[in-house]
């Protein structure tokens, strides 16, 4: 769409989980799917945005018109990232690792050695943080999204401030019938520098392009990159 509202805004969304190596045949992974972020990738690039998702193992299909980069682990996707940059805005719906182990090990640890009982873990680096903290070329409108099961609300206000992105898509992943993280519908609450909005549940693709949609009314005026 070259007429749309997003046209000539490049936009990043990092979508999936991020898989961490053990050894050659274990890794630690979640349940996200992808269908989150490659539906806002989508509603982006149908609003006429250059999209570049960089996403993790998904079961989606690659979607046209939109320039794809596929990553296993937090480290790959971080510089994926950054080689995406200048950005007018990112998205970062991945679920990202927190931690990986520390050593990746070449041969396959035997368990009757005990290797398997402690895994020690080391922190990854966090997309959405480093992107909201850049000094010089930050995105001008950065948004993460919070996982949460309880106090959602308050838990993504706080993930909010420490993080410093612009806004925060809180959903509920709780397990049940309709659950967000690999299911097909969400609920979420927008928070802004203009307060929180509750959204009833829908499908990811409509809470992909009312995303879109105050994106682009978020970004209106002059291109900046
Ligand atoms: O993929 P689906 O099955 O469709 O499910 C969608 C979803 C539930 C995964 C998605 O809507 C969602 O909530 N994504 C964020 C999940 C998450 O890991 O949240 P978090 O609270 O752990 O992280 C907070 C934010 O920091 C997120 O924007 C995350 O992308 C970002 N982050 C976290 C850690 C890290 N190392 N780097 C990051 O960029």
């Amino acid at each position: 769409n070259a007429h749309g509202p997003l046209k000539g805004r490049r936009i990043l969304v990092t979508a999936g989980p991020t898989v961490e190596p053990i050894d050659p045949v274990r890794f630690i992974a979640n349940r996200s799917s992808g269908k989150q972020g490659y539906a806002i990738a989508e509603a982006l690039r149908n609003h006429g945005a250059e999209v570049i998702l960089v996403t993790g193992p998904t079961h989606e299909k690659i979607p046209a018109g939109i320039e794809v980069k596929q990553v296993q682990s937090a480290r790959e996707m971080m510089e994926a990232s950054n080689a995406a940059l200048p950005l007018d805005c990112a998205v970062c719906c991945a679920a990202v690792a927190d931690y990986r182990p520390e050593i990746e090990t070449t041969h396959k640890i035997k368990k009757e050695r005990g290797g398997l009982t402690n895994i020690p873990l080391t922190e990854n680096p966090d997309i959405l943080k480093t992107l909201s903290q850049m000094k010089e070329g930050r995105p001008r409108l950065v948004v993460g999204f919070a996982a949460e099961t309880d106090d959602v609300l308050g838990h993504a206000e706080a993930k909010r401030n420490r993080k410093g992105c612009d806004w925060i898509v809180a959903n509920d992943v709780s397990p049940g019938e309709h659950c967000a993280m690999g299911g097909d519908r969400n609920s979420i609450i927008l928070i802004t520098d203009k307060g929180d909005e509750a959204w009833p549940e829908m499908s990811k693709a409509d809470v992909a392009r009312k995303l879109a949609d105050s994106i682009a009314e978020a970004l209106r005026g002059p291109t900046l990159v």
